[in-house]
């Protein structure tokens, strides 16, 4: 039968070799595959220099220790190895993706001692937000956040967040904004934030949603550009009655939301806190020397 879904041949990182793409494999008997017992990075890459990508190694340190996989490269080995694939890859703006599982064994749920983590990096074309969809804002949906409660670890067992996701595909909206016990945590690939009385706040750091390396860069701008800020918890209504609500991610950089729940967010387009934002994360990327 024809393969409906051809795999780019993209070179890839597998486990110490560059292969293209659509021949990179891993054993059945990956942890990865079978528990989804592994971790993640996604990097934005911007004229071929990868984004903030200091904190992102920092981040991906974190979530080894998390769950106890030893780092199989050091920080300059990880710099060599994303550069490697920077370059072989066609357009200048790109998403690099990490990932370390924690190797292959026969099926055990014990972390057994000794195993060889599996690293699979790949970078592809950089998918930004449309400018149509800039120029709008973007419709999301809520949902209950069933996740479980180390959301705070960049893990490979996405479910929970697959499950949010297709909640807003089904309804034709961009993300879905969760709410656990009616206080906000984050969306299904995206930090949340709110524009209160003029105060950027978001929720705080905690096992219910994950540090985004744009939570410390909106902390940032808001800095340099005297806006007020503020890490507390959110409730549902605020967010609803807030004047503005953005999301943001490493694809998404500052996106406005401006729906919810097909109900305009303050005066239904994006509001000038969203702007300057988006304007400081785009100086922001020309000067990053991480
Ligand atoms: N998602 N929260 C969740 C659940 C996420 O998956 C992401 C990122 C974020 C934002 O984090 P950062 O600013 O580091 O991108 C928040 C990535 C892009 C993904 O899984 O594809």
């Amino acid at each position: 039968m024809a393969d409906t879904n051809p795999l780019p041949d993209w070179p890839c990182h597998l486990a110490g070799r560059l292969v293209p793409l659509g021949q990179a494999t891993v054993s059945v008997l990956d942890r990865g595959f079978l528990f989804g017992d592994g971790i993640y990075e996604v990097v934005p890459v911007y004229g071929r220099r990868p984004f903030r990508l200091a904190a992102h190694l920092a981040r991906l340190q974190r979530s080894l220790d998390a769950i106890r996989i030893p780092n199989p490269h050091d920080v300059p080995a990880w710099r060599a190895l994303i550069a490697e694939l920077i370059a072989a890859q066609e357009p200048a703006d790109q998403l690099v993706y990490l990932q370390v599982t924690r190797g292959v064994a026969l099926r055990d749920h014990a972390m057994l001692p000794g195993l060889t983590p599996t690293v699979f990096a790949m970078s592809t074309p950089m998918r930004q937000p449309t400018a149509a969809l800039r120029a709008t804002g973007v419709a999301c949906v809520t949902a209950v956040d069933v996740r479980w409660q180390h959301a705070d670890i960049k893990c490979t067992s996405l479910l929970g967040n697959v499950l949010a996701r297709q909640v807003s595909i089904d309804a034709g909206a961009v993300e879905t904004v969760l709410f656990r016990d009616g206080w906000l945590t984050e969306a299904s690939s995206s930090n949340v934030w709110t524009v209160l009385d003029g105060t950027v706040v978001g929720p705080p750091a905690g096992p219910h949603l994950l540090d985004g390396i744009r939570v410390g860069l909106v902390e940032e701008l808001c800095a340099e550009e005297a806006i007020p800020f503020a890490r507390r918890p959110v409730s549902e209504d605020e967010v609803r009655l807030a004047g503005e609500v953005l999301l943001t991610s490493a694809t998404k950089e500052v996106l406005a939301v401006t729906t919810l729940d097909g109900r305009p967010v303050g005066g239904g387009t994006p509001g000038p806190v969203g702007a300057v934002l988006y304007d400081a994360y785009q100086r922001a990327k020309a000067t990053d020397r991480s």
